[in-house]
């Protein structure tokens, strides 16, 4: 069975790592194939949303250190592996669609980047989170604490990277590190997905830019201005204005 499920339904995609007896521990190749698929799927047009989530118990331990001694082992080795981390995170927090972490049991190391690539963090009371990198005496890339830096703070994040220790769901809110606590939380996931499924896609994508823009204090002005340009001459502009005057909901293609 595939390490990597993918399911789509109704313009929703559901990624699960799917490695439970290693609590979905990602391996080298995993991080190679996420970096494909989330390109995949921001291309697919069949897809408004996406959530990443765990098979079983977990959402993941994070990469996977048992094969470190094989792919990460000397500088040369490990900046190639990271190489392959960012890529994953960045082609997540890249994809122009909603994206939704549904975080439960652990979620460690890498696999806080990989939620924390995401736009929305929905966790049930049973998560734990943590970045144990100091433990194993690694660095964590730059990619994934700017993106720990500007969900919670530098304070927070030192503390999270010096300590290396790990915290409750509870906390994880406290700080912004997660959006919401709930029962289930893919069925958040999905429910989140589907209050956003109506809207512009054009829209979205437009602030996403931005947003990420602003969060990485990277923002390309020239794109954004493209973008809102694209959205201003778009058909769902149009239809958008005639769904108004014609008292409906309205039908965006993302055109
Ligand atoms: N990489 C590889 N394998 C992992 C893993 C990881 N990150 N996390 C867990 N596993 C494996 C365990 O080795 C174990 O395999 P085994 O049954 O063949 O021995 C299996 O998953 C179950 O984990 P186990 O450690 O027995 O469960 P636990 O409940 O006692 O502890 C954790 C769970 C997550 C606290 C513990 O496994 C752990 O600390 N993992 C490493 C977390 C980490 O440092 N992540 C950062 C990586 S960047």
């Amino acid at each position: 069975m595939s390490d990597i499920l993918v399911e789509k339904n109704d313009g929703l995609a559901v990624v699960t790592l799917n490695r439970s007896r290693q609590r979905n521990a990602v391996s080298y190749t995993m991080w190679q194939q996420l970096a494909v698929l989330f390109s995949e799927l921001d291309a697919d047009s069949d897809v408004r949303s996406i959530i990443l989530t765990g098979a079983g118990c977990d959402f993941s331990a994070g990469a996977d250190i048992a094969e470190f001694d094989a792919v990460r082992e000397g500088a040369d080795d490990s900046k190639r592996y990271e190489v392959a981390v960012d890529a994953a995170g960045d082609a997540i927090y890249g994809v122009s669609k909603p994206t939704i972490a549904a975080l439960r049991g652990y979620c460690l190391g890498g696999a806080a980047h990989l939620a924390m690539s995401c736009d929305f963090r929905m966790a049930e009371a049973n998560a734990v989170f943590g970045i144990p990198a100091a433990r194993l005496s690694i660095v964590y890339g730059v990619s994934a604490t700017r993106k720990l830096f500007s969900l919670v703070g530098v304070t927070q994040a030192k503390r999270i990277l010096y300590t290396g220790k790990r915290f409750s769901a509870e906390e994880a809110l406290s700080i912004g590190f997660i959006d919401q606590i709930g029962e289930n939380a893919l069925a958040d996931a999905r429910q989140r997905a589907v209050e956003m499924a109506e809207n512009a896609p054009l829209t979205i994508a437009g602030a996403k830019f931005i947003l990420n823009g602003c969060a990485s204090g990277e923002l390309d002005r020239q794109t954004a201005a493209a973008l809102i340009d694209n959205a201003s001459a778009s058909k769902d502009y149009v239809e958008g204005r005639q769904a108004f005057k014609e008292k409906r909901p309205a039908r965006f293609l993302g055109c």
